[in-house]
């Protein structure tokens, strides 16, 4: 595994059907080229995830949506212009340069334009769609430093491009606009209430859309036990817990916990810095050997939304945890 910030370098090892780990605004991604079966075969090796579980397929700005989807509707244009670069994925129809191995066989495609500088620039020298699912090992956090994708994956990645932290922290937000109605697949980095006001509103996943591991109940979760409750239920949850246990709150929130028996993790107070601290703090809070980490959830407001529903996926059943 190398590591460091030479595009040409990372580039090169791309179009060599080879796996580079690049920073996007939101998480980091474990790349391959999309266009190709065998290098994207070596994603789903790395990560250790089911073959049939799609990926996004990341796009330069200048990127002519036509060339990666098809049967693209109106909304998806508008959409598109407004939102993108950013932490949006749009899924439509899948054009013929997308790899049915990187859509795990399906007829639709994930597609998003990532807004980090360092991931544009590696897509332009690459000049191709990089396909990348988010650059940890199956059922773990999501990475947001390059030191999280070399603690996860080490060796099974070929080239580590650092782009120091994620400045959004969680996972692009996944809007399905192939069917008849836009679909909400996933919450995340773009707020809902933008994405509405281009689209009117989102209707929530159901039985026929499209599977997305992301969204099984417990798909983020660390080794902790984690329980995720209202501000207000905390006290009374440290009081139920036994072993170490941290509270993961926003830093306000402590005020009102003078006498808490347990360690203190402190967030931002804003939904946006506790989107962008998440991941690492779940990470420092397993490095640290916690047991119980009592998690408050924020309003479902914003950026609310995606880490209310981060922290209940990592509060989800262990039976269901994926491997
Ligand atoms: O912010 C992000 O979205 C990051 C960065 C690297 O771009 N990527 C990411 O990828 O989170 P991943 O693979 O960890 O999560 C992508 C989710 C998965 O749940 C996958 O099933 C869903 O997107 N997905 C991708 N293509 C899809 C498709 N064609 N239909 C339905 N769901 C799709
Ligand atoms: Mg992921």
């Amino acid at each position: 595994m190398e590591r460091g910030i030479d595009l040409e370098r990372a580039a090169g090892l791309l179009s060599a059907g080879r796996l580079v780990a690049f920073p996007t605004e939101t998480v980091y991604g474990l790349g391959a080229d999309a266009s190709r079966a065998d290098a994207v075969a070596r994603i789903f090796a790395a990560k250790g995830r089911p073959r049939a579980h799609p990926l996004i397929v990341h796009l330069a700005p200048e990127a002519e949506l036509d060339d990666w989807a098809i049967e693209i509707p109106d909304a998806a244009r508008r959409l598109a212009a407004a939102a993108w670069p950013g932490p949006l994925t749009i899924i439509l129809r899948r054009g013929p340069r997308v790899s049915l191995a990187t859509t795990g066989g399906n007829d639709t495609v994930g597609l998003r334009v990532p807004a980090h500088p360092l991931a544009q620039a590696l897509l332009r020298a690459f000049g191709g769609g990089i396909a990348a699912p988010s650059a940890n090992r199956f059922g773990a956090v999501s990475p947001t430093t390059a030191d999280h994708v070399v603690a996860d994956l080490g060796d099974a990645v070929d080239y580590v491009l650092d782009g120091g932290p994620c400045e959004v922290g969680v996972e692009s937000t996944i809007v399905d606009l192939s069917r008849a109605h836009p679909v909400l697949l996933r919450p995340g980095g773009m707020p809902r209430e933008a994405i509405e006001a281009i689209t009117g509103p989102l209707a929530a996943a159901d039985a026929a859309a499209p599977a997305a591991p992301g969204t099984l109940a417990s798909h983020y979760a660390p080794r902790a036990q984690v329980i995720a409750v209202a501000p207000e239920e905390v006290p009374a949850a440290v009081a139920g817990a036994h072993g170490r246990i941290a509270v993961l709150a926003p830093a306000q929130a402590f005020l009102a916990w003078p006498a808490l028996a347990a360690e203190a993790y402190r967030l931002p107070d804003d939904a946006a810095g506790m989107a962008r601290a998440l991941y690492a703090a779940l990470r420092d809070l397993d490095d640290a050997g916690v047991d119980v980490v009592i998690a408050a959830l924020p309003p479902a407001a914003g950026l609310g939304e995606a880490v209310g529903d981060r922290l209940l996926r990592a509060a989800g059943p262990r039976k269901d945890r994926p491997q």
